[in-house]
Formats: C-alpha cells, structure tokens, sequence
C-alpha cells in the first residue's frame, strides 16, 4: 500500500467526484466520503474501472465511506476505517458544502447554522481527525472555500459568511502546521458545474441562474486543483472570473458588493429564495 492516500468529503457529485477521479488517475487510493451512499458507492466503481479497483495489477482502490461532516464523530470514524484499510493518509480535502439563499431575513436560524456546521465547522472536524495521519506522513490538507471568502455577495449570507471564515482559519492553519510539515492549501472556487445551484438543501431541483459560459466544468477545476495540491500552494482561485473578482474585491469591496447586489435583478433566482 505504498500509493498516496487522498481522502475527499462531498464527494458524491460536482467538485469533490471530479477531484476524486483526477485523483484515481494520478495515481492515489482514493476514499470518497458523503451522505449518499449510493452515488459514491457508483462513484468508487467507477473509480475501479479507471484501474483503481481491488485486483487491478497496480493494486489501486477507492472505498466509499458514509460520513456527515456536520454530525461530530462521524469523520473521525470516516478517518479510523481509512488508517484501518490504507494504514495511512497523504492528502484530505474538505469539499463538503451547502449554500441557501434569499435575503437575510427570510432566512431562519436554523438554517444559517446548518451552513456554518457543514462549510466551516465540517472543516475543522476533518481537519482535527486528519492532523496526526497527516503529520506522520508529512501530507496535505486542503479546503474548499470561494470566491465568496473575498467578496461579500448579497442574497448570501450563511454561505459568505462561512466561506470568509473557512479563509481565515485557513490561512492561520497554513502557518501553525507548516512546522509539522502538512501544506495547507485554501481553494477558492468561482462559478464551477456541479449540483450546488441546482439542487436546493431539501432536495428540490432547481435550474442553474448562471448562465454555462461563466461556468467552468468540474473535471477543468479538478485537473487545476490537483496540479495547485501537488505543488503544494497554499491558495488557489479557480476560474477566470474568480481571479478577477478576487483583485477587485482586495481594492473595492464594498462598491463590488454592491454591483453584485444590483447584479440579483439581472440574473433572475440568483440569491433570491426560490
Ligand atoms: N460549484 C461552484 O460554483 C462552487 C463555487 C465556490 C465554491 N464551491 C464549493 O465547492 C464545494 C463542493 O460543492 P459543489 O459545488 O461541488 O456542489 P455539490 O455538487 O452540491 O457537492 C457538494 C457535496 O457536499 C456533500 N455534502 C453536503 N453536505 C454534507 C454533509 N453534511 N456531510 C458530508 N457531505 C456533505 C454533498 O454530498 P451528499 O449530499 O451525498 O452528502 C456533495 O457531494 C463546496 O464547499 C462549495 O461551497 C462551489
């Protein structure tokens, strides 16, 4: 078992399946972590048949694990039954994620809470249950955070407020674990294909309010971000449009702000509650 491990949460759809597949086929034992087990159950047999399955000459594997980040033990028990397969663990990304949106006040506590225990405190548990794998074999930690940790973006103000805060812990973890030897890597996606828009957290379906030119493909995010966890970065924005918004946003933030907010009439359902 001497493959690089790469742990992946949200794995079952968009940024996290495509990470796991350009994963497999760089080379890593891949465990693919979320609630639906079914898909990523399809998923690490996809994952096989890339070559990566039990048996294969090159003796690759991926092993689908159900775990909620938001739920406290159940990534440290994600993490037990990885050492427990692989005895060890080279990269983990924190890709779990939900968004709601709609004004602030339409929205309920309740489920401005469920976005922070899922975007931000979801990463703090992966990355608690990773730390002593992580400093033994001197890997990666990696998050998914946005172009919405730079911006503030009306409509949205769970999921800005969770993304400015996964960026500042990870920009302090970057340094604290840098004396351990683990690279921390910030990844601040924009506007990237996956069910994120499509798909409210009670499971309707809904249409994408972003038009697919701005939009990236995910297996294009995937192949940049691997590239960034290889070369051990610690930030990268994925997207043209991200790294654009991303310098504005350091020099005008709150004129940014505020064409985005004037941007909502434009774009009918973008941070609007639907
Ligand atoms: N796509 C974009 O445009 C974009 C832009 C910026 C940032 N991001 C970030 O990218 C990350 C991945 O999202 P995505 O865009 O790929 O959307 P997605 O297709 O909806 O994927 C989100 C993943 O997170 C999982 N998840 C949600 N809640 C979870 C929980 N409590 N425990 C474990 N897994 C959970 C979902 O799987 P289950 O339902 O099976 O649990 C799913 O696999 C998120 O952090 C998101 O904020 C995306």
């Amino acid at each position: 078992m001497d493959a690089p491990v790469c742990l992946i949460t949200g794995a079952s759809s968009g940024i996290g399946e495509a990470l796991a597949l350009e994963h497999a086929r760089r080379g890593h034992h891949v465990v693919v972590l979320g609630r639906r087990l079914d898909k990523l159950e399809a998923l690490a047999a996809k994952l096989s048949a890339l070559g990566h399955g039990p048996g294969k000459k090159d003796k690759k594997e991926a092993l689908a694990l159900a775990c909620d980040v938001s739920v406290d033990g159940q990534i440290e028990e994600a993490v037990r039954a990885t050492l427990a397969r692989f005895g060890r663990l080279d990269l983990a990304i924190a890709n779990a994620g939900i968004s709601i949106d709609g004004a602030f006040e339409q929205t309920t506590l309740a489920a401005q809470r469920q976005v922070m225990e899922t975007n931000y405190f979801g990463i703090l548990r992966t990355a608690y249950a990773c730390f002593e794998p992580l400093r033994a074999s001197k890997g990666g930690f990696a998050a998914v955070g946005s172009v919405s940790g730079f911006v503030c973006v009306p409509g949205f103000t769970a999921y800005t407020a969770s993304k400015f805060a996964v960026r500042g812990f990870l920009g302090t973890l970057e340094v604290e674990w840098a004396r351990h030897g683990i690279a921390v890597t910030h990844i601040a996606p924009g506007f990237v294909e996956s069910e994120i828009r499509t798909k409210r957290p009670d499971g309707r379906a809904t249409r994408d309010p972003i038009p697919p030119w701005v939009v990236m493909k995910a297996p294009v995010a995937a192949r940049d971000i691997a590239d960034a966890l290889a070369a051990r970065r610690p930030e990268i924005v994925v997207t043209a449009h991200g790294k654009v918004i991303v310098q504005v946003a350091r020099h005008a933030p709150r004129t940014l702000a505020r064409l985005l907010h004037a941007a909502r009439s434009k774009v009918p359902g973008f941070g609007r509650q639907r």
